[in-house]
């Protein structure tokens, strides 16, 4: 099949797109309010950008409340979530008011970030402290403006449980990250396999 997004239907009962570009490693933002209220929310439009120095994105389909509290704070985490914390990643997900600490709710340890202020998820092996850097609107050729924005950020900071730390590597077994699918499936990462770079011929 092949279809053009801009102008044609896919045909499916559901829209394929989000279960093509898989898996989406979960940032779990966690913010605060402007009044200091913790904000915490799954986010699977989410990745590393750039190696030295380090950045992240995250998309939010409208100004949602991590995205508004990191452009006013200048401040988010992306805590990694896991297979152990998937229930409590998803409890933080509805989308509550502003004024709601969804930590609360999903029963989570706030701690206060070392280099921001912004709180992390205590229960998460990897936590990642960033500087608010810039929102990217997305403005289509035809001049549509998207919905989604992207949040980017400086990672001023990076929080690694020394438990899931073997001979001096992250150990990805140990840390067991959540990713999402398409439609309503996740993954999770179990094993793993290396492979050797090739060296350039002559
Ligand atoms: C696994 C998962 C991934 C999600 N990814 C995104 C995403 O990439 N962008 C987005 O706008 N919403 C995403 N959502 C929905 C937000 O988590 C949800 O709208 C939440 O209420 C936003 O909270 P906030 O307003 O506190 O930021 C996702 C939800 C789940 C469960």
């Amino acid at each position: 099949m092949f279809y053009d997004p801009r102008n044609q239907e896919h045909g499916l009962p559901h829209s394929p797109w989000t279960a093509i570009v898989v898996p989406r490693p979960i940032g779990w933002v966690s913010t605060l309010a402007a009044d200091g209220t913790p904000n915490l929310a799954p986010y699977s439009f989410f990745n590393a950008v750039s190696g030295l120095p380090p950045f992240v994105m995250f998309s939010s389909a409208s100004r949602k409340d991590s995205q508004a509290n990191a452009e006013a704070t200048g401040e988010f985490v992306v805590n990694i979530a896991t297979w152990e914390l998937r229930k409590a990643m998803n409890e933080t997900s509805p989308g509550y008011d502003a004024g709601v600490d969804e930590f609360a709710i999903a029963g989570l340890d706030a701690v206060a970030g070392t280099n921001v202020a912004a709180p992390r998820v205590k229960q998460s092996p990897i936590a990642i402290e960033c500087r608010y850097n810039k929102t990217v609107a997305l403005v289509a050729e035809n001049g549509t403006v998207a919905s989604s924005s992207i949040i980017i950020g400086e990672v001023v900071g990076i929080h690694i449980d020394d438990r899931v730390l073997v001979d001096g590597q992250v150990d990805i077994t140990k840390v067991r990250p959540l990713a999402r699918l398409g439609y309503m499936d996740y993954c999770v990462v179990s094993e793993s396999f290396a492979m050797k770079r090739p060296a350039a011929r002559e």
